[in-house]
């Protein structure tokens, strides 16, 4: 069987796909068709299925050949080695597009080309244009569409160039433009490895002949040093600093630099487990140690590099993010982001603009960023991130947002941003005291969806002396009442639109003014009495008790209303 071959050259790709138009099928006829495949494993496979009386399927060889490749050494499942006359591949069947992405990311799936599978009985689907989504925005730009299931169209010309127009169409909108459009049947092996008669009106290479078309890249041993350290490791006295080298190259004797802080020190040596692997030198694609000269505390997560050709350092960036979450992306969440061994908590900041990944619309920018859409926006962290441009720099200028424990979107650096504080959302601010004030949010209907959607402007901070804008487009307050933030214990006192006080929960007595929670609702207490009962109830009060609690003492519509709104807060 086969093994990687060290002085072969190789190359990554991968295969996406809309279900079922073909993937496994494909992988798997490869691997019959270029006699990758075990002894044995074809018949084992055929007789298994005629055992259960399952028509055959060369997806199954997959899962036989996984199974081989995996008492060899270890890989990842989804990825398959194989090679032809001319180099050796590793091939991954993309099971689906978030564990792609993942993989991506952390650099087990680094592919270079991308293959684009389509049914050509059912045509373009909307997974297609999202995989291609993320082909793009993976930086992948050796993309071949391969339109599958030519058997079934009768192998027709016809349905090949309309299929080819539209999806030509929709590539160009994201600067993707596929090296050739393959028209196979996988099942019954037209086109795969030799050209096909069937498809005699078809001039371009077989599948095979287009994968070893591809050229690989050259030249990542020239671009800029970036080593991001995965461990420190301490053996005896020394401390092994070890990671992947990315980009570039690193000599014993050079003068580095680590980010984000910028220690400066000289390599040492490069670690080596016995003589005759000893060297002086490291190059990208190589996972490696080294010890330097100064002893400092290095860390998962920082960065080498060299001073003239530093990366980026900043806590703020510019990006375009995939959102596959099932929880919309939304503003002021914290999510967790990982960017090479990097991982900081961090917020959208901004939302630039929209759009869906299927059909590249834009979208009303409702401040909220729903699954399968891609936007352009503006990430804070809590603490600064080392990274590049993504176009200068693939694995260091892409990141994946976890929301939870889920990897629930993707995203590739634009440009950096000015550091900045990662803004508090306080609305209210008086000496030591903060609280929410979500009072000046705005509540729209939302036409389109059925649903409410808010919208509030964080910009604003108000202290005492403060005049605040007691009316909004979905709210109107008096021009004196009392807002008790609840969740940050703080009571806020408005007389004739202007703050008098802000104190805290436990200064606040019974004023006779009206009464507003933390979000503008009407607290239905109007006396003394009633006041402290709320108060008493508020106290024993826990999350299931909570929408009880508040149909009883809330009122949302005395200051507030939900308004119609057809160009969403478009500001
Ligand atoms: P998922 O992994 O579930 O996303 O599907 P997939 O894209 O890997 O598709 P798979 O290879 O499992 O194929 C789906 C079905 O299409 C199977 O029943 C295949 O036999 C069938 N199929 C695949 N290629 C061809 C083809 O060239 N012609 C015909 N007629 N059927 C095919
Ligand atoms: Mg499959």
């Amino acid at each position: 069987m086969t093994q990687l071959n060290e002085t072969r050259d190789t190359l990554k790709i991968v295969v996406v796909g809309h279900v079922d138009h073909g993937k496994s099928t494909v992988i798997g006829r490869l691997l019959y068709d270029t006699d990758s495949l075990p002894e044995g494993t074809v018949n084992k496979v055929k007789k298994i299925a005629k055992e259960t009386g399952k028509p055959f399927e060369y997806a199954y060889l997959l899962d036989a050949f996984e199974e081989e490749q995996k008492q060899g050494i270890t890989i990842d499942t989804t990825q398959l080695q194989f090679r032809t006359k001319k180099r050796d591949y590793v091939i991954i069947d993309a099971p689906g597009h978030k564990e792609f992405l993942k993989n991506m990311i952390s650099g087990a799936a680094n592919a270079e080309a991308g293959f684009l599978i389509i049914d050509a009985k059912e045509g373009v689907q909307e997974q297609s244009k999202r995989h291609a989504y993320i082909l793009s925005l993976l930086g992948i730009k050796k993309v071949y569409v391969v339109l599958n299931k030519m058997d079934l169209v009768d192998y027709s010309q016809e349905i090949y160039e309309t299929i080819k127009k539209e999806m030509t169409e929709f590539l160009a909108d994201l600067k993707v433009y596929p090296i050739d459009y393959i028209p196979v049947s996988a099942y019954f092996g037209e086109n795969i490895l030799h050209p096909s008669e069937k498809l005699k009106w078809f001039k371009g290479n077989s599948f095979v002949g287009a994968m070893d078309a591809i050229e690989t890249e050259k030249g990542l041993e020239d671009k800029p040093l970036r080593f991001p350290i995965q461990d420190v490791y301490k053996f005896d006295d020394r401390r092994i600093i070890a990671g992947r080298i990315e980009s570039g190259r690193i000599k014993v004797g050079d003068k580095i630099t680590i980010y984000p802080e910028g220690k400066k020190t000289t390599v040492k040596s490069i670690a080596y487990w016995a003589e005759r692997d000893k060297k002086d030198v490291a190059v990208a694609g190589e996972s490696t140690g080294i010890i330097v000269e100064d002893e400092f505390f290095n860390k998962r997560g920082e960065v080498i590099a060299f001073e003239e050709d530093k990366p980026s350092i900043s806590n703020s960036f510019r990006a375009n993010v995939f959102w596959m979450g099932k929880n919309d992306l939304v503003k002021n969440k914290k999510y967790k982001i990982k960017l090479s061994s990097q991982e900081v908590e961090g917020e959208i900041e901004e939302i630039i603009g929209i759009v869906d990944s299927s059909s590249l619309d834009s979208k009303v920018n409702s401040g909220k960023i729903k699954q399968n859409d891609v936007a352009e926006v503006i990430i804070t962290t809590n603490e600064d991130v080392v990274f590049d441009k993504f176009a200068d720099s693939h694995v260091t200028g892409r990141f994946v947002i976890v929301d939870g424990y889920d990897v629930a979107g993707g995203g590739i650096i634009v440009d950096a941003e000015e550091r900045r504080e990662l803004k508090e959302l306080q609305t209210f601010t008086f000496e030591t005291l903060k609280a929410r004030g979500d009072i000046f949010e705005e509540f729209y209907y939302n036409v389109e969806e059925f649903s409410i959607d808010q919208y509030k402007d964080f910009n604003k901070s108000y202290t005492v002396g403060d005049e605040i804008p007691i009316s909004g487009e979905s709210y109107k307050y008096p021009e004196s009442f009392d807002v008790l933030v609840l969740r940050d214990k703080v009571a806020i006192k408005i007389r004739n639109k202007i703050i008098t006080e802000i104190i805290t929960l436990d200064q606040y007595g019974f004023t006779g003014y009206p009464l507003t929670n933390g979000r503008g609702f009407a607290i239905q207490a109007f006396t003394q009495p009633e006041f402290e009962k709320f108060m008493k109830e508020y106290s024993k009060t826990d999350e299931r008790r909570e929408v009880e609690f508040l149909n009883q003492w809330v009122k949302f519509d005395t200051y507030r209303r939900v308004i119609f709104h057809n160009n969403f807060w478009d500001i």
